[in-house]
């Protein structure tokens, strides 16, 4: 293992090996890691699924994946190690009597059974009592799913129950994969490692903060998964939601889970309610039109194939988010996420408050706030706004914006950056829990999403047109526009 520390070795077992997420995703991940050295010598991994493969079937279907799916060229030494590591178990996840296969094949002696659900949710009861029935799992197994979660908080719970039933909710790990992404793990050094963002870091200096999540995809051949979920689901209710608590929550004693879950979780419960009475003046929902991205020309939501045609579903949300507590009392956090806009680019604007005074009228007649831009994705980095004076031998001091620039790919060239799924699935190996969700913040989440979409629901108000490869409708620009402030572009 080179000279990184030795884990325990486990057995991932893969539910519904052979589908979406398992191909796109999983077995990219994986196949990344191995190549990295990070996968313990004696991990093995196992797919499991109903089409009844012989294992070098199995092994073959992996490597038709990582032709598809992975950008770099594969390795024929790292795919050898890898392949080695595969292997495959048919099991009807409905039929109880078909997981006895599993105490065959899982090794607890000397390795962690860890039962990755990348199956639709409708499955996990199955999944959970076949497990149960068997009697394979100790208490050092893990499980690990994603979302959807439920798609509000009664069904959240129901499925948190289900797992609940056979897993503690130590040996449960519930991925946002925004979570494992480099840049927003950075958010917990530059906030609680840089002695001048930590004093500088609430209602006395920062003027507001914008998160905005722009794709410029489209729903790719989900409607019927989108059309039933709808982008404040998809999007807010989790990756925004995360980066807002690690944004938004006071210092965590340590690193460890249960500290910085507790943090997370104070945040949502100050997340002031939207309801009937402001959801007008606080969201705005779009859907989008045919438009261009990058010169071409592509269908609006409603021409998307599948689609239905009455379909009220939003693609765009803005929201203006104000945090009842101490720290942010009067700080409006406003968040932005929609499907084919501009471009794809995750990031946040901290604004910091405009001074009382300006001695410099002659190159600005009001000072323009500093500003702290964190690049989650693409283009990773940091950077500072800030004014500067124009070198020059002039009587008058002439200032310019000019920004302070730490780009991550220039500044750490030798290190790589993993994607979120690399770094979660690793995690979940290693049992480090600190990057999962909790069970309470997860419905922590919905109960406030809940509370929008309820009244979206009685406000019956259509989503407003965008058209596509834009910014989103006009009416998110009049979102911040009636607080004075804009939207950075
Ligand atoms: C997923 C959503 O969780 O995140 C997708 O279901 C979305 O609709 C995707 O496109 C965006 O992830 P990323 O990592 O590309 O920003």
């Amino acid at each position: 293992m080179d000279h990184k520390k030795a884990f325990k070795p486990c057995d991932l077992v893969i539910y519904g090996a052979l589908g979406d997420l398992s191909r796109r995703k999983l077995l990219i991940s994986l196949y990344r890691l191995e190549n990295a050295n990070f996968i313990e010598a004696d991990t093995r991994i196992i797919g499991v699924d109903l089409q009844g493969l012989k294992n070098d079937e199995f092994i073959e279907l992996a490597h038709t994946s990582l032709k598809e799916f992975l950008s770099d060229a594969i390795d024929s030494a790292v795919w050898k190690r890898f392949s080695a590591r595969l292997s495959y178990l048919k099991i009807d996840l409905t039929q109880m009597d078909q997981y006895q296969q599993l105490n065959a094949v899982i090794d607890q002696k000397t390795r962690i059974m860890v039962n990755y659900f990348a199956v639709s949710p409708f499955l996990f009861k199955s999944i959970c009592q076949g497990l149960e029935h068997c009697g394979v799992l100790t208490e050092t197994s893990r499980m690990v799913m994603e979302k959807p979660i439920g798609h509000n908080l009664q069904s959240s719970k129901e499925i948190n129950d289900v797992v609940a039933s056979v897993f503690t909710e130590k040996q449960v790990y519930r991925i946002d994969h925004y979570l494992g992404k480099e840049t927003v793990l950075n958010l917990l050094a530059l906030r609680f490692a840089n002695s001048i963002f930590t004093t500088n870091w609430s209602h006395n200096t920062i003027d507001h903060i914008q998160i905005t999540v722009a794709e410029e995809v489209g729903i790719e051949g989900r409607w019927d998964y989108f059309d039933k979920t709808g982008q404040l689901r998809d999007m807010l209710q989790n990756h925004l939601l995360q980066i807002l608590t690690f944004i938004a929550m006071e210092p965590p004693v340590n690193l460890e889970a249960e500290s910085i879950h507790n943090e997370k979780i104070k945040v949502l419960k100050a997340l002031r309610p939207i309801t009937l009475n402001n959801v007008e003046e606080k969201t705005v929902r779009g859907q989008y039109v045919g438009g261009y991205i990058k010169g071409d020309t592509v269908p609006g939501y409603l021409d998307e194939e599948g689609a239905n045609k009455e379909s009220t579903t939003e693609s765009f949300v803005a929201l203006r988010v104000d945090i009842d507590n101490w720290r942010w009392a009067g700080v409006p956090f406003y968040l932005r996420t929609g499907k084919r806009l501009t471009g794809k680019r995750t990031e946040i604007v901290v604004y910091f408050k405009q001074l009382p005074h300006n001695i410099f009228k002659d190159s600005f007649r009001e000072l323009p706030p500093n500003k702290l831009i964190i690049h989650l994705q693409p283009n990773e980095g940091v950077e500072i706004e800030m004014l500067n004076k124009i070198p020059g031998i002039d009587e008058h001091i002439k200032l310019q914006k000019t920004r302070l620039d730490l780009s991550f790919s220039e500044t750490f060239k030798e290190s790589r950056i993993f994607g979120g799924y690399e770094k979660l699935v690793l995690e979940a190996m290693r049992g480090n829990p600190t990057l999962f969700l909790s069970r309470e913040e997860i419905e922590q989440a919905w109960t406030w999403v809940d509370s929008i979409q309820n009244a979206w629901h009685h406000y019956k108000d259509a989503p407003k047109p965008y058209t596509a490869g834009t910014w989103g409708p006009v009416a998110s620009v009049a979102l911040i526009a009636r607080d004075g402030r804009a939207w950075e572009e």
